[in-house]
Protein backbone atom coordinates (compact mmCIF):
# COMPACT_ATOMS: atom_id res chain seq x y z
CA UNK A 1 0.00 0.00 0.00
CA UNK A 2 1.55 3.22 -0.93
CA UNK A 3 1.12 6.25 1.58
CA UNK A 4 2.50 9.49 1.88
CA UNK A 5 2.58 12.14 4.63
CA UNK A 6 0.11 15.28 3.80
CA UNK A 7 0.11 19.05 4.86
CA UNK A 8 -2.95 20.37 5.80
CA UNK A 9 -3.36 24.47 6.18
CA UNK A 10 -6.05 26.14 8.65
CA UNK A 11 -8.83 26.60 7.05
CA UNK A 12 -12.68 27.37 8.99
CA UNK A 13 -14.34 26.73 5.98
CA UNK A 14 -13.03 24.05 4.10
CA UNK A 15 -13.09 20.41 4.82
CA UNK A 16 -10.88 17.80 4.15
CA UNK A 17 -12.06 13.80 3.78
CA UNK A 18 -10.00 11.30 5.90
CA UNK A 19 -9.27 8.77 3.20
CA UNK A 20 -7.41 6.76 4.96
CA UNK A 21 -9.71 5.96 7.76
CA UNK A 22 -12.65 6.51 5.54
CA UNK A 23 -14.11 8.79 8.36
CA UNK A 24 -15.06 12.62 8.38
CA UNK A 25 -12.47 15.28 10.38
CA UNK A 26 -12.63 18.72 10.99
CA UNK A 27 -9.45 20.95 11.97
CA UNK A 28 -9.65 22.65 15.00
CA UNK A 29 -7.69 26.25 14.04
CA UNK A 30 -5.65 26.46 17.28
CA UNK A 31 -4.06 22.35 16.78
CA UNK A 32 -3.89 22.58 12.25
CA UNK A 33 -1.16 24.09 11.66
CA UNK A 34 1.31 21.37 10.52
CA UNK A 35 -1.24 18.37 11.03
CA UNK A 36 0.22 15.63 9.61
CA UNK A 37 -2.35 13.19 7.64
CA UNK A 38 -1.44 9.64 5.88
CA UNK A 39 -3.56 9.09 2.74
CA UNK A 40 -3.98 6.16 0.50
CA UNK A 41 -3.05 6.10 -2.42
CA UNK A 42 -3.51 2.60 -3.90
CA UNK A 43 -6.87 2.87 -5.51
CA UNK A 44 -7.65 4.48 -8.49
CA UNK A 45 -8.55 8.53 -7.82
CA UNK A 46 -11.04 10.11 -11.14
CA UNK A 47 -9.85 12.67 -12.66
CA UNK A 48 -12.41 15.98 -13.01
CA UNK A 49 -13.70 15.95 -16.72
CA UNK A 50 -15.10 19.50 -16.13
CA UNK A 51 -14.10 22.53 -14.97
CA UNK A 52 -17.13 23.06 -13.60
CA UNK A 53 -20.67 21.94 -13.30
CA UNK A 54 -23.88 23.24 -12.17
CA UNK A 55 -26.74 20.90 -11.39
CA UNK A 56 -30.24 21.92 -9.72
CA UNK A 57 -32.58 19.41 -7.58
CA UNK A 58 -36.33 19.42 -7.36
CA UNK A 59 -39.06 20.36 -4.38
CA UNK A 60 -40.42 17.38 -2.77
CA UNK A 61 -43.35 15.75 -0.79
CA UNK A 62 -42.53 13.28 1.58
CA UNK A 63 -44.98 10.65 3.43
CA UNK A 64 -47.61 11.64 0.79
CA UNK A 65 -49.89 10.87 3.97
CA UNK A 66 -49.44 7.15 4.77
CA UNK A 67 -46.13 6.67 3.40
CA UNK A 68 -44.17 8.38 6.40
CA UNK A 69 -40.36 7.40 5.67
CA UNK A 70 -41.18 5.78 3.00
CA UNK A 71 -43.08 7.28 -0.07
CA UNK A 72 -41.97 10.81 -1.54
CA UNK A 73 -42.50 12.81 -4.99
CA UNK A 74 -40.84 15.26 -6.59
CA UNK A 75 -42.42 18.64 -7.79
CA UNK A 76 -41.03 20.46 -10.75
CA UNK A 77 -40.36 24.15 -11.35
CA UNK A 78 -39.00 24.85 -7.62
CA UNK A 79 -35.33 23.86 -5.82
CA UNK A 80 -31.88 24.53 -5.33
CA UNK A 81 -28.94 24.93 -7.34
CA UNK A 82 -24.90 24.00 -6.71
CA UNK A 83 -22.48 25.49 -8.61
CA UNK A 84 -18.79 23.45 -8.29
CA UNK A 85 -15.97 23.98 -9.82
CA UNK A 86 -12.47 23.00 -9.48
CA UNK A 87 -10.79 25.41 -7.96
CA UNK A 88 -6.60 25.45 -7.25
CA UNK A 89 -7.44 28.06 -4.64
CA UNK A 90 -8.72 25.37 -2.38
CA UNK A 91 -6.32 22.49 -0.82
CA UNK A 92 -5.95 19.45 -2.82
CA UNK A 93 -8.78 16.98 -1.44
CA UNK A 94 -10.73 19.80 0.46
CA UNK A 95 -13.87 21.63 -0.41
CA UNK A 96 -14.95 24.90 0.52
CA UNK A 97 -18.83 26.71 0.29
CA UNK A 98 -17.48 30.05 -1.08
CA UNK A 99 -21.05 31.67 -1.68
CA UNK A 100 -24.79 31.21 -0.93
CA UNK A 101 -27.51 32.95 -2.15
CA UNK A 102 -31.51 32.65 -2.25
CA UNK A 103 -34.26 32.50 0.26
CA UNK A 104 -32.78 32.79 4.01
CA UNK A 105 -29.11 32.26 2.83
CA UNK A 106 -28.07 34.08 5.86
CA UNK A 107 -29.26 31.47 8.17
CA UNK A 108 -27.61 28.71 6.51
CA UNK A 109 -23.15 27.97 7.52
CA UNK A 110 -20.68 28.06 4.90
CA UNK A 111 -18.92 25.50 7.03
CA UNK A 112 -19.15 22.10 4.77
CA UNK A 113 -19.72 20.08 7.48
CA UNK A 114 -22.74 22.22 8.89
CA UNK A 115 -24.33 22.62 5.63
CA UNK A 116 -26.54 19.94 3.57
CA UNK A 117 -24.86 20.11 0.20
CA UNK A 118 -21.63 20.46 2.30
CA UNK A 119 -22.09 17.23 3.91
CA UNK A 120 -23.33 15.33 1.04
CA UNK A 121 -20.36 16.69 -1.58
CA UNK A 122 -17.90 15.60 1.55
CA UNK A 123 -19.67 12.23 1.58
CA UNK A 124 -19.42 11.81 -2.33
CA UNK A 125 -15.89 12.84 -2.42
CA UNK A 126 -15.30 10.50 0.45
CA UNK A 127 -16.79 7.76 -2.05
CA UNK A 128 -14.86 8.79 -5.03
CA UNK A 129 -11.42 9.32 -2.73
CA UNK A 130 -10.93 12.31 -4.71
CA UNK A 131 -8.00 13.94 -3.44
CA UNK A 132 -5.29 15.69 -5.85
CA UNK A 133 -8.11 18.28 -6.36
CA UNK A 134 -9.99 20.88 -4.25
CA UNK A 135 -13.66 22.71 -5.37
CA UNK A 136 -15.44 25.28 -4.68
CA UNK A 137 -18.96 25.19 -4.53
CA UNK A 138 -22.04 27.80 -4.22
CA UNK A 139 -25.81 27.07 -3.64
CA UNK A 140 -28.37 29.08 -4.44
CA UNK A 141 -31.58 28.09 -2.55
CA UNK A 142 -34.89 28.20 -4.50
CA UNK A 143 -36.47 26.71 -1.41
CA UNK A 144 -37.54 27.91 1.73
CA UNK A 145 -36.09 26.25 4.94
CA UNK A 146 -38.04 24.36 7.45
CA UNK A 147 -41.21 24.66 5.02
CA UNK A 148 -42.03 20.64 3.79
CA UNK A 149 -40.75 20.94 0.56
CA UNK A 150 -37.52 19.16 0.99
CA UNK A 151 -35.20 22.02 1.59
CA UNK A 152 -32.27 19.99 2.85
CA UNK A 153 -32.76 17.19 0.34
CA UNK A 154 -32.91 19.56 -2.29
CA UNK A 155 -29.57 21.00 -1.50
CA UNK A 156 -27.88 18.06 -0.74
CA UNK A 157 -28.85 15.92 -3.75
CA UNK A 158 -27.95 18.66 -5.98
CA UNK A 159 -24.65 18.94 -4.93
CA UNK A 160 -24.22 15.03 -4.70
CA UNK A 161 -25.12 15.06 -8.63
CA UNK A 162 -22.55 17.89 -9.29
CA UNK A 163 -19.64 16.41 -7.55
CA UNK A 164 -20.41 13.05 -9.34
CA UNK A 165 -20.59 14.71 -12.18
CA UNK A 166 -17.40 16.72 -12.29
CA UNK A 167 -15.49 13.69 -12.10
CA UNK A 168 -17.35 11.61 -14.59
CA UNK A 169 -20.56 10.24 -12.90
CA UNK A 170 -18.78 7.11 -11.53
CA UNK A 171 -21.13 6.49 -8.77
CA UNK A 172 -24.81 5.04 -9.17
CA UNK A 173 -28.17 6.36 -8.12
CA UNK A 174 -27.92 4.44 -4.64
CA UNK A 175 -24.53 5.40 -3.64
CA UNK A 176 -26.05 9.55 -4.16
CA UNK A 177 -29.30 8.61 -1.88
CA UNK A 178 -26.74 7.13 0.60
CA UNK A 179 -24.70 10.32 0.08
CA UNK A 180 -27.58 12.67 0.47
CA UNK A 181 -28.67 10.43 3.26
CA UNK A 182 -25.72 11.13 5.37
CA UNK A 183 -26.67 15.36 5.32
CA UNK A 184 -30.49 14.56 6.09
CA UNK A 185 -28.89 12.21 9.08
CA UNK A 186 -27.59 15.08 10.80
CA UNK A 187 -29.93 17.56 10.11
CA UNK A 188 -33.34 16.59 10.90
CA UNK A 189 -33.07 12.51 10.70
CA UNK A 190 -32.31 9.47 8.96
CA UNK A 191 -35.29 9.28 6.23
CA UNK A 192 -34.87 9.34 2.73
CA UNK A 193 -38.39 10.21 1.37
CA UNK A 194 -36.81 13.44 -0.15
CA UNK A 195 -33.34 12.60 -1.44
CA UNK A 196 -34.69 9.47 -2.98
CA UNK A 197 -36.99 11.35 -5.04
CA UNK A 198 -35.00 14.58 -5.33
CA UNK A 199 -32.20 12.56 -7.14
CA UNK A 200 -34.07 9.73 -9.17
CA UNK A 201 -37.50 12.33 -10.01
CA UNK A 202 -41.05 10.70 -10.03
CA UNK A 203 -42.45 9.21 -7.11
CA UNK A 204 -40.11 7.08 -5.07
CA UNK A 205 -40.61 4.32 -2.62
CA UNK A 206 -38.19 2.92 -0.19
CA UNK A 207 -38.74 -0.50 1.18
CA UNK A 208 -35.44 -0.68 3.16
CA UNK A 209 -33.24 1.05 4.33
CA UNK A 210 -30.95 -1.94 5.42
CA UNK A 211 -29.72 -2.47 3.11
CA UNK A 212 -31.03 0.75 0.82
CA UNK A 213 -33.60 -0.71 -1.57
CA UNK A 214 -35.36 1.99 -3.51
CA UNK A 215 -38.18 1.27 -5.99
CA UNK A 216 -39.10 3.88 -8.51
CA UNK A 217 -42.82 3.85 -9.18
CA UNK A 218 -43.91 5.04 -12.65
CA UNK A 219 -46.80 7.18 -12.68
CA UNK A 220 -48.05 7.22 -16.60
CA UNK A 221 -47.33 10.00 -18.71
CA UNK A 222 -50.33 10.46 -20.60
CA UNK A 223 -51.86 11.16 -16.93
CA UNK A 224 -52.13 15.09 -15.66
CA UNK A 225 -51.33 15.16 -11.99
CA UNK A 226 -51.33 18.68 -10.29
CA UNK A 227 -49.98 19.59 -6.65
CA UNK A 228 -51.31 22.51 -5.07
CA UNK A 229 -48.36 23.85 -2.41
CA UNK A 230 -49.77 25.77 -0.01
CA UNK A 231 -46.71 27.26 2.67
CA UNK A 232 -47.94 29.60 5.19
CA UNK A 233 -45.21 31.70 6.70
CA UNK A 234 -44.55 29.51 9.84
CA UNK A 235 -41.91 27.27 10.60
CA UNK A 236 -42.04 23.61 11.53
CA UNK A 237 -38.61 22.31 12.10
CA UNK A 238 -38.27 19.09 10.65
CA UNK A 239 -36.59 17.44 14.14
CA UNK A 240 -39.87 19.05 16.39
CA UNK A 241 -42.51 17.23 14.36
CA UNK A 242 -40.57 14.63 14.47
CA UNK A 243 -40.38 14.32 18.00
CA UNK A 244 -44.18 14.93 18.06
CA UNK A 245 -44.46 11.07 16.71
CA UNK A 246 -45.64 8.28 19.14
CA UNK A 247 -43.45 5.61 19.16
CA UNK A 248 -46.02 2.73 19.42
CA UNK A 249 -49.36 2.43 17.34
CA UNK A 250 -52.14 0.03 17.47
CA UNK A 251 -52.72 -2.72 15.58
CA UNK A 252 -55.81 -1.35 14.11
CA UNK A 253 -53.95 1.88 12.62
CA UNK A 254 -51.45 -0.31 11.52
CA UNK A 255 -53.86 -2.32 9.28
CA UNK A 256 -55.53 0.62 7.98
CA UNK A 257 -52.22 3.00 6.98
CA UNK A 258 -50.71 0.40 4.97
CA UNK A 259 -53.88 -0.85 3.43
CA UNK A 260 -53.96 3.04 2.41
CA UNK A 261 -50.33 3.01 1.50
CA UNK A 262 -50.58 0.17 -0.91
CA UNK A 263 -53.75 1.32 -2.26
CA UNK A 264 -51.62 4.85 -2.77
CA UNK A 265 -48.94 2.69 -4.59
CA UNK A 266 -51.22 1.05 -6.95
CA UNK A 267 -53.31 4.29 -7.58
CA UNK A 268 -50.03 5.67 -8.60
CA UNK A 269 -48.78 2.66 -11.27
CA UNK A 270 -52.51 3.05 -12.55
CA UNK A 271 -52.63 6.88 -12.78
CA UNK A 272 -55.65 6.79 -10.66
CA UNK A 273 -55.61 10.33 -9.56
CA UNK A 274 -58.53 10.33 -7.71
CA UNK A 275 -57.99 6.92 -5.77
CA UNK A 276 -54.20 8.38 -5.31
CA UNK A 277 -56.32 11.87 -3.42
CA UNK A 278 -58.59 8.99 -1.22
CA UNK A 279 -55.11 7.15 -0.58
CA UNK A 280 -53.13 10.58 0.59
CA UNK A 281 -55.41 11.99 2.69
CA UNK A 282 -56.00 8.71 5.04
CA UNK A 283 -52.95 8.83 7.01
CA UNK A 284 -54.32 8.33 10.78
CA UNK A 285 -50.99 7.89 12.39
CA UNK A 286 -48.85 10.54 11.80
CA UNK A 287 -51.02 13.54 10.35
CA UNK A 288 -53.31 13.58 13.29
CA UNK A 289 -50.25 14.54 15.58
CA UNK A 290 -48.75 16.71 13.33
CA UNK A 291 -51.96 19.09 12.02
CA UNK A 292 -53.10 20.50 15.43
CA UNK A 293 -48.58 21.72 15.41
CA UNK A 294 -49.46 23.89 12.47
CA UNK A 295 -52.23 26.84 12.93
CA UNK A 296 -55.39 26.23 11.08
CA UNK A 297 -54.27 23.09 9.20
CA UNK A 298 -57.57 21.06 9.97
CA UNK A 299 -59.71 23.82 8.06
CA UNK A 300 -56.96 24.19 4.98
CA UNK A 301 -57.69 20.73 4.37
CA UNK A 302 -61.36 20.61 4.81
CA UNK A 303 -61.10 23.77 2.71
CA UNK A 304 -59.32 22.21 0.30
CA UNK A 305 -61.65 19.05 0.33
CA UNK A 306 -64.47 21.06 -0.21
CA UNK A 307 -63.14 23.30 -3.62
CA UNK A 308 -62.50 20.21 -5.03
CA UNK A 309 -59.18 18.65 -4.34
CA UNK A 310 -58.75 14.74 -4.66
CA UNK A 311 -56.91 14.44 -1.05
CA UNK A 312 -54.85 16.62 0.65
CA UNK A 313 -52.24 16.22 3.60
CA UNK A 314 -48.91 18.05 5.09
CA UNK A 315 -46.15 17.92 2.69
CA UNK A 316 -43.20 16.22 4.07
CA UNK A 317 -43.08 16.68 8.31
CA UNK A 318 -45.07 20.47 7.25
CA UNK A 319 -45.94 23.34 7.61
CA UNK A 320 -46.54 23.31 3.65
CA UNK A 321 -50.03 21.47 2.94
CA UNK A 322 -50.45 19.48 -0.30
CA UNK A 323 -53.50 18.75 -2.36
CA UNK A 324 -53.70 16.99 -5.40
CA UNK A 325 -56.19 17.26 -8.34
CA UNK A 326 -55.94 16.88 -12.37
CA UNK A 327 -56.59 19.79 -13.35
CA UNK A 328 -54.06 23.17 -13.24
CA UNK A 329 -57.34 25.93 -13.65
CA UNK A 330 -58.61 24.08 -10.63
CA UNK A 331 -55.63 23.61 -8.51
CA UNK A 332 -55.66 27.43 -8.44
CA UNK A 333 -58.74 27.42 -6.88
CA UNK A 334 -58.16 25.28 -4.13
CA UNK A 335 -54.94 26.81 -3.83
CA UNK A 336 -57.01 30.29 -3.25
CA UNK A 337 -59.38 28.67 -0.80
CA UNK A 338 -56.52 27.07 1.20
CA UNK A 339 -54.68 30.60 1.39
CA UNK A 340 -58.04 31.34 2.53
CA UNK A 341 -58.34 29.46 5.12
CA UNK A 342 -54.89 29.49 6.78
CA UNK A 343 -55.51 33.51 7.16
CA UNK A 344 -59.02 32.58 8.97
CA UNK A 345 -58.13 29.47 11.17
CA UNK A 346 -54.77 29.51 11.87
CA UNK A 347 -54.11 33.63 11.14
CA UNK A 348 -50.93 33.17 9.19
CA UNK A 349 -50.07 34.44 5.75
CA UNK A 350 -49.56 31.85 3.41
CA UNK A 351 -48.72 31.52 -0.40
CA UNK A 352 -49.83 28.58 -3.34
CA UNK A 353 -48.02 27.13 -6.18
CA UNK A 354 -49.82 25.01 -8.61
CA UNK A 355 -46.70 22.26 -10.05
CA UNK A 356 -46.22 18.95 -11.62
CA UNK A 357 -44.21 15.70 -11.26
CA UNK A 358 -40.55 16.16 -11.82
CA UNK A 359 -40.12 13.07 -13.31
CA UNK A 360 -36.28 13.62 -14.05
CA UNK A 361 -35.01 14.46 -10.51
CA UNK A 362 -31.21 16.13 -9.88
CA UNK A 363 -29.70 16.85 -12.89
CA UNK A 364 -26.80 19.08 -14.50
CA UNK A 365 -27.76 21.91 -15.93
CA UNK A 366 -24.77 23.50 -17.10
CA UNK A 367 -21.22 22.39 -17.59
CA UNK A 368 -17.65 23.58 -18.87
CA UNK A 369 -14.94 21.69 -20.05
CA UNK A 370 -11.73 21.03 -19.17
N1 LIG B 1 -40.59 11.58 6.47
C1 LIG B 1 -40.05 12.81 6.99
C2 LIG B 1 -40.93 13.27 8.13
C3 LIG B 1 -40.02 13.83 5.90
O1 LIG B 1 -42.14 13.33 7.93
O2 LIG B 1 -40.42 13.56 9.20
C4 LIG B 1 -39.51 15.16 6.34
O3 LIG B 1 -39.50 16.06 5.25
Amino acid sequence: MALCFHFLFPHPFIFKPNTFTNTTTTIPPSRSNFTIKCTNLSSSEPQPIFNSVQAFAPATVANLGPGFDFLGCAVDGIGDTVSLSVDPNVHPGQISISHISGDNHNKLSKNPIFNCAGIAAIEVMKMLSVRSVGLSLQLHKGLPLGSGLGSSAASAAAAAVAVNAIFGNRLGVQELVLASLKSEEKVSGYHADNVAPAIMGGFVLIQSYEPLNLMKLKFPEEKDLFFVLVTPEFEAPTKKMRAALPSEISMQHHVWNCSQAGALVASVLQGDVVCLGKALSSDKIVEPKRAPLIPGMEAVKRAALQAGAFGCTISGAGPTVVALIDDEAKGNFIGKHMVQAFLMYGNLKASAKVRQLDRLGARVISSTKK
